[in-house]
């Protein structure tokens, strides 16, 4: 579409002033294909032209009129729009050929050379199941990662793990108190949990608890050998169980630095507030003023000396400018902690970090249940992993009866039970909160992962049976593909570039979610309407071609979701 914009971006700006590449930004889709194919508005010029909208579309339609680009046959008034009609050989050719030559690398693009996006994202609590809470902030984050990584950027994936906080002092009570050897090596991370469900409920009536914890956490604050050695066992079980649900879903990161990395930088960070005079110091405790920036004010350490998870969090983000001098930040962390780097972002913009601006959360809402929401303490939580084992025994299930001589159902299953979980969460809008619902994540028929991966595994069997895979487009076959369905599936898959750039500037990996459901709908309609396979050679032929870009297009797209796209399910 990029092709397409541009020349009439070109063709317009002598006659309306305005610049081509914002021409090309304001084009709209209009509502129906007989409309045309994109439109301009032309109210945009009304205030300057000090004319209606519907008398500059028809003086811009009536100067047009005869004429013709290279992609574009006719531009036409209607209403307050221009609209412009694309010459479907000319589109078929340009899309066509960008598929085929870029293959693997279509819809991403040179945009974000030589530039550098950190993405913290996961960050899950160390010594707590990986819930299904953490699982938006996984999700989410390595989708982001994919996309800018295929727009050009060097990206630097962290896992800010919490693995220091007072929460370690009540792990270390509860252990020493309660803790049996055999039971944590069984199921370290199920295990560790029960002792900090159990530490909570006794506390209710045994106060010295929390003092003691407290106490705790300030020797492993101070380095104390006893607390260290068990805080280090906590990590490392809980780290072993993470790494498998990480493998399962296919991520990884470049750097897994927790909140503990940080701890021999806390110092400087400290001194480097003070020496700007930004904190006051009120026994003991040292805190920043936010009030003139509308914010409450920030706590760096506590009376006892523990320091805080944005002390923490400043740490990380001044190391992570040393280390990477990143153009861009982003912290892809629910919703509830807006404020948290509201006064991250103001503290290290007050520090002087010029940087500060290119920090950004990327928020996202909450996972609700049926019954309430998801918290740790009370002990009531879905675990990702019996979620992903549902999952994935219901999509063998599914297969078992579909396609029971499929070879190696189970590894099928488990692209398809991944995938499910991933497009439920990533084809919302990340702002709204999800109700999680076993129907809607697992429904195979809908809008989910399932229904694009099968038009995938559709086209590959046409390929199978043609026993050819298109290579490139021949200029013979172009002009053939003028059906309604061929034109519109041309154009959709002429988006995808677009979406993925859309995706990027707005943190929203939903838009190209939504873009692979089009992409798939689009093709169904097509295959429903056009035979492939048995027309005459040359129509054959032209449809193989795009049905082979099309099977290009959903590969690329899931694959920039993290989501697999079998050849066979
Ligand atoms: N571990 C934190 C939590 O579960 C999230 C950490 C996000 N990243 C960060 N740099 N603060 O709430």
């Amino acid at each position: 579409m990029d092709a397409f914009k541009e020349e009439i971006g070109r063709t317009l700006e002598p006659l309306t002033g305005i610049g081509a590449a914002r021409i090309a930004d304001l084009l709209e889709v209009p509502p129906e294909p007989v409309m045309g194919d994109l439109a301009f508005p032309c109210y945009i010029l009304a205030s300057s032209w000090k004319q209606a909208p519907a008398a500059i579309a028809q003086r811009l339609g009536e100067q047009l009129s005869g004429q013709r680009g290279t992609y574009w046959e006719k531009a036409s008034a209607k209403g307050s729009y221009l609209n412009f009609f694309l010459d479907p050989v000319a589109m078929a050719r340009e899309v066509l050929q960008q598929v085929y030559s870029q293959g693997d690398c279509y819809g991403g693009s040179r945009l974000g050379e030589g530039k550098t996006v950190v993405i913290d994202f996961s960050a899950p609590n160390i010594a707590k199941p990986f819930g299904i809470g953490h699982l938006r902030s996984t999700v989410i984050g390595h989708a982001l990662y994919l996309i800018f990584q295929a727009l050009g950027y060097r990206c630097v994936g962290i896992n800010h793990l919490g693995d220091w906080g007072t929460q370690f002092g009540k792990l270390i009570v509860a252990f020493r108190r309660w803790g049996e050897e055999e039971q944590l090596q069984s199921d370290p991370i199920g295990y560790l949990y029960r002792l900090y469900v159990r530490f909570h409920q006794e506390a209710e009536t045994d106060g010295a608890l929390e003092e003691e914890a407290r106490a705790w956490f300030s020797r492993l604050e101070q380095g104390d050998r006893e607390a260290e050695k068990i805080w280090r066992r906590f990590k490392e079980l809980s780290l072993g169980d993470y790494q498998r649900i990480y493998q399962r879903l296919g991520v990884e990161f470049d750097y897994v630095q927790g909140e503990s990395f940080y701890n021999d930088r806390i110092e400087d960070v400290l001194r480097l507030v003070q020496e700007r005079n930004l904190a006051v110091e009120s026994d003991g405790a040292l805190i920043i003023d936010l009030e003139k920036h509308g914010l409450p004010p920030c706590l760096l350490r506590k009376k006892d000396g523990a320091t805080l998870y944005i002390t923490r969090d400043l740490a990380a983000a001044i190391y992570r400018y040393e280390q990477f001098k990143f153009d861009r930040m982003l912290y892809v962390v629910g919703s509830e902690q807006t404020l948290h780097f509201q006064q991250l972002f103001k503290v290290l913009e007050l520090l002087g970090f010029e940087w500060a601006k290119n920090c950004v959360h990327v928020p996202f809402g909450l996972i609700r249940f049926k019954d309430g929401r998801m918290s740790t303490r009370a002990g009531k939580m879905v675990l990702l992993e019996e979620v992903l084992e549902r999952a994935e025994s219901l999509a063998l299930k599914i297969i078992e009866e579909k396609n029971p001589s499929l070879p190696d159902k189970p590894a099928v299953a488990a692209a398809v039970a991944v995938g499910a979980i991933r497009f439920g969460d990533l084809s919302n809008d990340r702002i709204k909160d999800i109700e999680f619902d076993w129907d809607k994540v697992l429904d195979f028929s809908g809008e989910t992962a399932a229904y694009i991966q099968y038009a995938h595994t559709r086209i590959c069997s046409i390929l199978r049976k043609a026993g050819e895979t298109p290579e490139a487009p021949e200029e013979e076959c172009l002009h053939r593909l003028n059906s309604e369905e061929e034109k519109t599936l041309l154009k959709v898959l002429a988006a995808m570039p677009e979406k993925v750039r859309a995706s990027a500037e707005s943190y929203r990996p939903s838009i190209l979610a939504r873009y692979l459901v089009d992409v798939a709908r689009e093709f169904n309609r097509f295959y429903h309407n056009c035979p492939v396979l048995g027309s005459d050679p040359l129509l054959q032929k032209a449809r193989l071609l795009l049905v082979g870009a099309t099977r290009q297009v959903i590969a690329n797209g899931l694959g920039l979701l993290g989501i697999a796209a079998p050849r066979e399910m």
